[in-house]
């Protein structure tokens, strides 16, 4: 039984006052909600005061993305060995890293390998565009982003995959649950083929884009989706709570 994964998102929001707030505000409510892995991505500027507030609980950390070299010459990157003494995660190859940072499949492969390497738990996104998927090509846009990123992994350790439909995400458009669900099952046969059953049975694949309270419990419902990457609704406490409260409400009824 895979145990599913909330995490929040919270892109290129909250000061680190503001992340104070919203942990503050959160944190407690969270803390009671068993069954679920939690887990909040805030700005890099807030990883270590957010790790102090979550201290003792259950709730996990993770990063939005990481260079991949250890250390060195380039100025502003930020290394995942630096990442692994604050927290657990790392979100890789997020489609606004992809269009707006001009990351390629190489180098989010490359990311891959460093965040295993130094011990993080990659929460790898892959997902098509709009025009990708009016053409039919949603298949082959996630088949050829998995297995670039995965290229010469060898163990994936409990590494996650988010299915992120660039068209789903911030537009307040979300894929379907049986969209998503059929992805994701795709997705997992990728996995299988490339790592044999055990490993697609174990891993978790998560939907991202547009999920919010209203729509959480239809992806929660799907049988191959393991929990959500939400972006919008992390930064809101009660929506956040809400949808961290529903998937766990699903998963006991199991
Ligand atoms: P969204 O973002 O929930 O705001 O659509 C999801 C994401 O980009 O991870």
């Amino acid at each position: 039984m895979r145990i599913p994964l909330i995490a929040g998102n919270w892109k290129m929001h909250t000061t680190v006052g503001e992340a104070v707030k919203l942990v503050t505000e959160m944190h407690r409510g969270l803390e009671e909600i068993d069954g679920v892995e939690k887990t909040l991505c805030p700005p890099f500027v807030s990883l270590a005061v957010v790790k102090e507030l979550i201290k003792g609980t259950s709730i996990k950390l993770g990063a939005q993305n990481c260079y991949y070299e250890e250390k060195g010459a380039f100025t502003g990157e930020i290394s995942p060995l630096m990442l692994a003494e604050l927290c657990e995660y790392v979100i890789i190859g997020h489609s606004e890293r992809r269009q707006y940072f001009h990351e390629t499949g190489e180098i989010v492969n490359k990311k891959v390998k460093a965040a295993l390497k130094a011990g993080l738990t990659p929460i790898l996104c892959v997902g098509e565009r709009l025009a990708e998927r009016e053409s039919g090509e949603t298949e082959d846009v996630v088949k050829e982003q998995t297995e670039a990123a995965l290229a010469g992994v060898e163990t994936l350790g409990s590494l996650a995959i988010a299915y992120e439909p660039v068209w789903a995400i911030g537009t307040g458009r979300a894929a379907t649950g049986a969209q998503a669900n059929e992805t994701i099952g795709f997705i997992r046969n990728i996995v299988d083929i490339k790592c044999g059953n055990a490993v697609s049975q174990n891993i978790r694949i998560l939907y991202g884009g547009s999920v919010t309270p209203a729509n959480a419990a239809e992806f929660m419902a799907q049988s191959e989706i393991d929990g959500a990457l939400v972006g919008g609704a992390s930064i809101k406490a009660d929506q956040f709570l809400s949808i961290v409260r529903q998937t766990a409400d699903i998963r006991r009824a199991r």
